[in-house]
C-alpha cells in the first residue's frame, strides 16, 4: 500500500472518476493550470482522459484522505525510467494543507521503488503555488519555455522542474 499519516495514493480506476469530476465541475481556474485536464469536465472526458495516460510505462493514482476515506485528487507520472513527467491535482476545498506536497513525496518515493531516475515537472508561469509544492519536494528550476499545449490554447510559458532520485 502507498500510504503516509494522512494520504493514500490508490491506482486510479472508472470508479475514482465521479469523485474527481465532482472536486472540478465548478474550478475552471484550476483545471485551466493542469496541462490537459478535460474542460469542462464529464466522466467520459475524465475517462478518457486518465485511460490515455494509462499507457504501458504510466502510473495514475487517486489520492484518498484517509481520516475521511474519500478522494481529494489524483497525482501520476510516465515516461520512460530515465525521466518520468509528474503531474498532480487537488480539489480546492482541501488545497492549502500541505497534500500536494504530502502525495507527490509518496509518487516520489513509489517511483524511485521501481527504478525511475529522475522526475520532470512543468509549471505554467501563472501557477506560484505549484512551484512552492515543487521547491519544497527539492526541484530544481532548469529553465523558462515556450511549449504548445492543444487543451490550453496552444503555446504558453512554462517553468520545467527536476529531481534526481537515483
Ligand atoms: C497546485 C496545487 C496542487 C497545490 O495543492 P495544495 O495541496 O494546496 O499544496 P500544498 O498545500 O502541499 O502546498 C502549497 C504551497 O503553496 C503556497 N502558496 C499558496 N499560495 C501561493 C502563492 N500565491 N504563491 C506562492 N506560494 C503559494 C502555500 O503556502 C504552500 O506552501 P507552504 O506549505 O510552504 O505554506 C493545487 O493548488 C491545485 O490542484 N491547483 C490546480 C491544479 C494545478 O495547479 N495542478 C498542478 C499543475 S503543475
Amino acid at each position: 500500500m502507498i500510504e503516509s499519516d494522512r494520504l493514500e495514493l490508490q491506482t486510479f480506476t472508472d470508479s475514482s472518476v465521479s469523485a474527481l469530476l465532482q472536486l472540478f465541475s465548478n474550478d475552471a481556474p484550476g483545471i485551466k493550470l493542469t496541462s490537459s485536464f478535460p474542460l469542462p469536465p464529464t466522466e467520459e472526458k475524465i475517462k478518457e482522459w486518465y485511460k490515455a495516460k494509462h499507457a504501458e510505462t504510466s502510473h495514475t493514482f487517486a489520492i484518498i484522505l484517509k481520516s475521511e476515506n474519500t478522494i481529494i485528487g489524483a497525482i501520476g507520472f510516465s515516461g520512460n525510467k530515465e525521466a518520468v513527467g509528474m503531474g498532480y491535482m487537488i480539489g480546492e476545498q482541501f488545497r492549502g494543507k500541505g497534500y500536494a506536497t504530502e502525495a507527490a513525496k509518496l509518487c516520489i518515493n513509489y517511483a524511485k521503488s521501481i527504478g525511475v531516475s529522475k522526475i520532470l515537472a512543468e509549471t505554467f508561469i501563472e501557477n506560484p503555488k505549484s512551484e512552492k509544492v515543487l521547491q519544497k519536494l527539492g526541484f530544481k528550476n532548469i529553465g523558462l519555455s515556450t511549449k504548445n499545449f492543444p487543451a490550453r490554447g496552444g503555446d504558453r510559458k512554462i517553468n520545467t522542474w527536476e529531481l534526481n532520485i537515483k
